[in-house]
Formats: C-alpha cells, sequence, structure tokens
C-alpha cells in the first residue's frame, strides 16, 4: 500500500514535469510532423509512402516498445542509424505521428492479386526474385513487400526501376555498401561488364552479374570503373505491362508478408 502511494507521488510529479516540458514545446500540433518531415523523410519517402527505406503508411508488425526503441536507437545493423539524441517526448510524439501514417491512410489497392501472381509467372519475375523460398537471388527477395513497400512505391519499382532505391531491403552490406549499386567496368579490350558491386578496395573491384557471375578486376587493369546509381540493373516493365496487368501485378506484392 505504502509503496503504490510512493510510486503514484513519483508518477505525478514526473506527469506533471512531462506536461510542462510539453507546454512549451510540444503541444503545437502539427509537431510530429515537423519532426519526421526533418529527421526520418529522407529515408522513409514523403508522408512515409517509402524511398531508400521501408514504407511506414500501413500498420506496423512493431508493438509500441519496439517502436520507441527503433526510433530512439535506430536498428544500425540494418541501415537505419540512430537519428540523433532525442527526448522522451520528441519519441512520444514521433510514435504517435508514425501511427497516424498507418492509420486509414493505408493506399487502396485496385487491382486483384491472384491475378497479379499469374502476371508474376508470366513476366518471369522470379528469375530475379525470390518468394517464399522460389526464385533466382539476383534482385532482392519480395516475400515481405506488402510489410515495407507502400503500393505506389511497389508501382513505381516496377514501372521505372532505379527511380526508386532498394536499400533498406536487406539493410546494408556489412562493409557498409548500398546494396545493388549498378557498376560499369570497361576492359582494356573494350568490353564492358555490368553488374553490381559486391566489394571493392583501393585497387581491387568485384561485381555480380545478372547470370550470377563474379567477376573480380585490378583497377590498374581496366580502362573505366562507373558507379551507376540510379540506372537499375532491373529491366523497366512500363512498356511491357498493361494498366490492368500493372494494378494486379501491385496487388500481388502488395499482398506479400501482410496478414489477409
Ligand atoms: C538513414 C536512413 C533512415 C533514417 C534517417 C530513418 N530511418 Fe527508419 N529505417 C531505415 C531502414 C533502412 C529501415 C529498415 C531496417 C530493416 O531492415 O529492418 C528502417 C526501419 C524503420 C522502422 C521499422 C519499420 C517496420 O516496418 O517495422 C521504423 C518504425 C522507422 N524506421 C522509423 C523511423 C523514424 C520515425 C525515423 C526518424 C526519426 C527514421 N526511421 C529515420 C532507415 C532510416
Ligand atoms: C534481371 C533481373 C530482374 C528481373 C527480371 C526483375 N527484377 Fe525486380 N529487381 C531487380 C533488382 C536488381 C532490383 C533491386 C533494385 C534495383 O536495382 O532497381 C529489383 C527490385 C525490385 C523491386 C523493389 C524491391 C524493394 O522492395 O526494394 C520490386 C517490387 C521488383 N523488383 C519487382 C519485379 C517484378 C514484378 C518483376 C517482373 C515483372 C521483376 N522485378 C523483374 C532485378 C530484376
Amino acid at each position: 500500500m505504502k509503496a503504490s502511494i510512493r510510486v503514484c507521488l513519483i508518477a505525478a510529479a514526473a506527469c506533471l514535469s512531462a506536461s510542462v516540458a510539453s507546454a512549451q514545446t510540444f503541444t503545437q500540433p502539427g509537431e510530429g510532423k515537423r519532426l519526421f518531415d526533418g529527421l526520418c523523410q529522407d529515408c522513409h519517402g514523403t508522408n512515409g509512402a517509402g524511398d531508400e527505406a521501408p514504407a511506414l503508411n500501413h500498420p506496423l508488425a512493431a508493438d509500441d516498445a519496439t517502436l520507441h526503441k527503433i526510433i530512439r536507437d535506430g536498428i544500425p545493423e540494418r541501415g537505419m542509424p540512430r537519428v540523433r539524441r532525442m527526448t522522451e517526448e520528441e519519441v512520444n510524439v514521433l510514435a504517435a505521428y508514425v501511427r497516424t501514417l498507418g492509420n486509414g491512410k493505408t493506399e487502396t489497392v485496385a487491382g486483384n492479386a491472384e491475378r497479379g501472381r499469374a502476371v508474376y509467372a508470366r513476366l518471369d519475375c522470379s528469375s530475379c526474385h525470390v518468394i517464399n523460398g522460389q526464385g533466382g537471388a539476383f534482385g532482392p527477395e519480395l516475400s515481405k513487400t506488402g510489410q515495407r513497400r507502400a503500393p505506389s512505391w511497389i508501382r513505381q519499382a516496377i514501372l521505372d526501376p532505379g527511380s526508386v532505391r532498394s536499400k533498406g531491403v536487406q539493410g546494408i552490406l556489412q562493409n557498409g555498401f548500398t546494396e545493388y549499386l549498378p557498376v560499369s567496368v570497361v576492359e582494356k579490350g573494350g568490353s564492358e561488364v555490368r553488374g553490381f558491386r559486391v566489394n571493392e578496395d583501393s585497387f581491387t573491384i568485384q561485381l555480380r552479374d545478372a547470370s550470377g557471375k563474379l567477376y573480380s578486376f585490378r583497377k590498374n587493369d581496366v580502362t573505366n570503373i562507373e558507379k551507376q546509381a540510379g540506372r537499375s540493373l532491373m529491366p523497366p516493365y512500363r512498356d511491357r505491362l498493361t494498366p490492368a496487368d500493372t494494378d494486379d501485378l501491385v496487388a500481388w506484392l502488395y499482398s506479400l508478408g501482410r496478414a489477409k
């Protein structure tokens, strides 16, 4: 009994001081959005629609404690650094704002997921992507796309790859390099190899091409090395998909990893 009274008192005091602080700094409406736009939007996109980092404008799997921890500490091992030291109040405001991004604002999807599955098979997307254990590993795994990406983002990734960035799918490679950085290497004989950078140091660079073949070049032995961020190694499907097929494909990919 005594103990619980003391807890109440301490809690009340904390409450008081918190509400004084919030009266001074955080009572303005729009504070969450202001913080988000300043600290998070670069990676997570406008209104959390997703960019280099996953979309946040859908119901998140993370419970409140996890969400607070992510905002406070980041997920450094998977490409989300700790943004900066934040007050508890800022963490609360941001967490509440992030939740609103997914409340009722989830984008609606026009297409039919089952038909989309067939489009995916017909266009042989699985030659480069794994879904539920099936497919080639050149591109990122798509099994949880619906948890991480907004429909508009998925659409853009299919129609105009290279205009969206896929870092964040598996974070950054352990050596700190961004995933899926396309590189073109022109050898002295004039032939070109394009692939993803797997590794690089001062003297050598390693690439993997679309067929999965691994190359290693000594920089002194080649004519040119060009990093081509923004030029995807995924072919654009803009001219190969009808609008209806595109809608269906987006619906299929958006359904992956989400509760039905
Ligand atoms: C430098 C880029 C970067 C910045 C800045 C950044 N994030 Fe992230 N964030 C990421 C990446 C990458 C992931 C995915 C990590 C993974 O693979 O799980 C992520 C994941 C998350 C997740 C988990 C998503 C999920 O589906 O569970 C939340 C929530 C989140 N970030 C919120 C924020 C907030 C809020 C801010 C601003 C304070 C922020 N992030 C700033 C890169 C960033
Ligand atoms: C030649 C290999 C290749 C083929 C074929 C291919 N992709 Fe990709 N895809 C990639 C690569 C590589 C990326 C990584 C990002 C980049 O480079 O654009 C990617 C990225 C994606 C992404 C973004 C994933 C994310 O969350 O970051 C989606 C969605 C996607 N592809 C869907 C498809 C669909 C649908 C098809 C079939 C219509 C397809 N891809 C065919 C190689 C391919």
